[in-house]
């Protein structure tokens, strides 16, 4: 058995609502991980005794650290008395909250942007025409080069506290080159997206396209797909080709969420609703009608603040949505083109600042609400028999990450237990 001990937990956030509180939260408290899953959680007082455990907390705020809330290995017992490897961490009174769940990112492609992005900055719009430079890059380069810079990503997303993150084909665009994509993707998540309907390529017919991506590119993606995703969008696919687009994966298996409403109002939304997917992304121009659908239905409202902070775009109204009674998650949309971030933190400070959410919402909606819209019933919590994911942070709260926006507040990240950065 190996266990892991977070205990002087200054604030955790455990997302099981309590007493009006959706984040659950709890003072002075403690996690128990062992072999990888949550085992218990309460105050730090009465937490199960195990090596290291009875060392004084919270002493290292007099002169061993220029602050008080960075966490301290107390013990690491390779042999303990357990029988397994036990590990004591005291986050010195510091918050921690559950790893972050991103649900949107086209983590795997070749070559940049950043010339655009510079464009954009001088006046030029974000057109989705700018997809497909980065599928000639991505088809250019090797299966090795794809997997070291997916690889860096991951790392980059592991340091900065996600734990569950999603990721989309999109960048290949032919058989071969989407079946690459999303087998390199399976490689590092089981939250692989088969997203051939992200652009029509320039050297082909829209209609022939459209039946390649429900073809013979659906059946070479799907084996290592859990979700079929579509650019339901002007410039990209039609409602009527992305409901065939999403019918067609469904017949395979998968799983239905839309890439919808990010340029213009649209028909996003309702192709979304009424496909039951899971979540539908970007959300930045809603009708009415729009957020009524979307509160009326299961399917979770997914904004992505770094494309507007990266296209100008305005940003989405989240209060309206909440207000309204739909869920909310944030994610980061890591990509090339429209926001090459990984940053979870970064998307919590957007939110607050020019989203109209609370902290606690922003928090929440990182987290528990990207659990939702991946249908992931196992993270997004700290709760008994959920994953062993937690980030502990150099902050007395959680509200620390929108109040110290860019500042690296991620001390330590735990995945099933597991040390990830
Ligand atoms: O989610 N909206 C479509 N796809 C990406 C943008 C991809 C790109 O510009 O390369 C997005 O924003
Ligand atoms: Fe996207």
């Amino acid at each position: 058995m190996t266990s892991l001990l977070v205990t002087n937990i200054g604030e955790l956030t455990t997302n099981v609502a309590a007493d009006g509180d959706p984040c659950g939260t709890l003072r002075d408290a403690a996690v128990l991980v062992e072999d990888g899953r949550i085992a218990w959680v309460g105050p730090a007082a009465s937490a199960p005794a195990l090596p290291g455990a009875e060392r004084t907390p919270g002493r290292r705020g007099v002169g061993r650290f220029p602050t008080p809330w960075r966490p301290e290995v107390l013990s690491r017992d390779g042999d303990g008395d357990r029988g397994g490897d036990v590990e004591v961490v005291d986050a010195g009174g510091g918050a921690v909250v559950p790893g972050f769940v991103d649900s949107h990112t086209h983590l795997v492609f070749g070559g940049d942007r950043a010339e655009e992005f510079a464009a954009r900055m001088a006046g030029t719009p974000y057109a989705a025409g700018g997809i497909r430079t980065t599928v000639a890059a991505t088809r250019a380069a090797s299966d090795d080069e794809l997997r070291s810079r997916l690889a860096r990503l991951v790392a980059e997303l592991h340091g900065q506290g996600t734990t569950t993150f999603e990721i989309k084909t999109g960048y290949g665009l032919t058989v071969r080159d989407e079946e690459r994509i999303a087998r390199l993707a399976a490689e590092v998540t089981p939250e692989v997206t088969f997203l051939g309907a992200h652009v029509v390529p320039a050297e082909h017919d829209r209609d022939a396209y459209v039946d390649l991506v429900c073809g013979e590119m659906l059946d070479a993606c799907a084996p290592h797909c859990r979700w079929v995703d579509v650019f339901c969008e002007t410039g990209a696919f039609t409602p009527d080709e992305s409901r065939r687009i999403l019918a067609a994966g469904a017949a395979r298996g998968l799983l239905p969420r839309v890439h919808g409403n990010q340029l213009g109002p649209g028909e996003g939304v309702r192709v979304a609703v009424d496909a039951g997917a899971a979540s539908v992304d970007h959300c930045t121009y809603l009708s009415d009608e729009d957020v009524a659908a979307l509160a009326a239905s299961d399917t979770v409202a997914t904004l992505l603040p770094g494309v507007e902070f990266s296209t100008r775009h305005p940003y989405p109204d989240a209060r309206r949505l909440i207000d309204a009674g739909a869920t909310v998650a944030l994610a980061s949309d890591c990509n090339p083109g429209s926001s090459f971030t990984s940053s979870m933190p970064l998307m919590i400070a957007l939110a607050v600042r020019e989203m109209r959410m609370t902290p606690a919402e922003a928090v929440w909606a990182a987290t528990a609400g990207g659990a939702r819209a991946l249908r992931r019933d196992d993270v997004g919590a700290i709760a008994p028999g959920m994953r062993g994911d937690l980030v502990l942070l150099d902050a007395p709260s959680r509200t620390h990450l929108a109040y110290r926006p860019g500042v690296p507040l991620v001390s330590a990240v735990f995945k099933d237990g597991v040390r990830a950065q």
